[in-house]
């Protein structure tokens, strides 16, 4: 069909034609702003989930929930060789514009702080020309958020910009993308500042998306972590859910799915919305016409699997090295061991033992320690329990399996 006319949108961030299956979380978080409003007690949101089940187009939606609502909002993606301090002083920095200018000296005082707080980066003893600045106008403002201890500096940034968005009765919402990635002390700062601001019952709200072992990550930082954060796990969408992705958008451009289509798209993706993106964009563009046959399906299987196999497995695959790619070889291999003794369905099987990963490569467990840990840094795996491992990418053992 024409490829001009084609809805789906495969790529990291990209909107979705239809956002399916989310409706829950959405109205979720319209009451946590009204609450938040209203200063009644809240606690923070904090996405998680596997590589491409739609963590940071969700954060945009949310994003959007709050803009319609006129807060002042902001993002930003953690990195993990980065500090916190000068990308959250950009996102504090847009937040403050998106309030919009109520009192010229109020609004000055708080782009003052983030402007000390994001100086403060520089260390007391850089030259005051090799200060970074967000792009803020107004003076620094001395002795506020400029301790240089994060901690202390992050509850006087919010505590003032929460101030100012209480006067103007509006509010501030933080969107946090890949929140895994933050450094220990950012952690620890944030998970405190969260904690302060809560109990001020002040209108501002961090919201923090990342991969599926980030409460724990919180938690390690601070043991009153799971009492500030609502944890919500983004997964792959129903069956429901994932048809709607997938006709929704057809149907806007006068195509639909038979039912078998969409139950052989159903098989193909698992219901993961990259994979959902992915098989959508192929299938229509070499279907020959409306409506889009289980036969379709089968003839774009391939073409879906090559570009994924390059885009989004390889591309990953490709920052291992080759000691690290072993490593996760024998992770695939372990599950088709324990799969073939009759535990649980290959499919089903969503982490491994790290003794197992061992025994496959012959290796004693502490020899691999260091594999292990470049794989977790990069991103490529998790660990959700004491012991055992997981990828991090849906399907990444199968592909390794098959390309590996
Ligand atoms: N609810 C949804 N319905 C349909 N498609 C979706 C949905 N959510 C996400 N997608 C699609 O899935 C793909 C991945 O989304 P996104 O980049 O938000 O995932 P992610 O969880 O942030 O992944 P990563 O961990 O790699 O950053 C995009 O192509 C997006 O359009
Ligand atoms: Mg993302």
């Amino acid at each position: 069909m024409d490829p001009i006319r084609n809805p789906y949108a495969p790529g990291a961030g990209q909107r979705p034609p239809e956002l399916a299956g989310r409706d829950e979380q959405l109205a979720a978080f319209d009451v946590v702003l009204e609450r938040i409003a209203r200063g009644r007690p809240e606690r923070s949101l904090v996405l998680t989930g596997l590589r491409g089940v739609g963590k940071t187009v969700l954060l945009n939606a949310l994003r959007s929930a709050a803009v319609r609502k006129r807060w002042g909002t902001g993002k930003l993606e953690a990195r993990p060789d980065q500090r916190l301090r000068r990308p959250l002083s950009s996102a504090l920095h847009q937040a403050v514009r998106e309030l919009g200018h109520p009192q010229a000296d109020d609004v000055d005082h708080v782009l003052g702080v983030i402007r000390a707080f994001a100086q403060r980066e520089a260390g007391a003893g850089a030259k005051l020309a090799d200060r970074w600045n967000p792009g803020i106008d107004a003076p620094a403002v001395k002795g506020r958020a400029d301790s240089g201890d994060i901690e202390i500096d992050l509850v006087e940034l919010l505590t003032d910009l929460g101030g100012l968005a209480a006067d103007v009765g509006k509010g501030v919402a933080v969107f946090l993308d890949e929140m895994q990635d933050l450094g220990p002390d950012d952690v620890s700062a944030l998970c405190a500042a969260c904690h302060e601001i809560s109990q001020s019952g002040l209108p501002v709200i961090v919201v923090g998306a990342g991969l599926p072992h980030l409460p724990a990550v919180l938690s390690a930082s601070k043991s009153y972590s799971e009492r500030l954060f609502r944890y919500q796990r983004i997964d792959r969408l129903v069956r429901d859910a994932a048809d709607r992705a997938l006709a929704a958008p057809a149907k806007e451009e006068d195509a639909e799915f038979e039912p078998a289509a969409l139950e052989a798209m159903y098989a193909a993706t698992g219901g993961y919305p990259y994979f959902i993106q992915a098989y959508g964009k192929a299938v229509w563009d070499l279907a020959p016409a409306s409506p889009i046959t289980a036969a379709d399906v089968t003839v774009a299987a391939p073409e879906a699997e090559a570009e994924l196999a390059v885009g989004f497995f390889g591309s990953r695959f490709e920052r291992a090295t080759p000691g690290e790619r072993e490593y996760l070889r024998a992770m695939a291999d372990s599950a088709v061991a324990i799969a073939e003794c009759g535990a649980e369905p290959l499919d089903d099987i969503q982490s491994v033992p790290t003794a197992d990963v061992a025994t496959v490569l012959g290796k004693r467990p502490q020899s691999l320690s260091p594999a292990r840990d470049a794989l977790l840094k990069k991103g490529l795996i998790y660990s959700g329990e004491r012991g055992r491992i997981a990828f991090t990418v849906p399907h990444f053992g199968r592909y390794l399996r098959e390309h590996g």
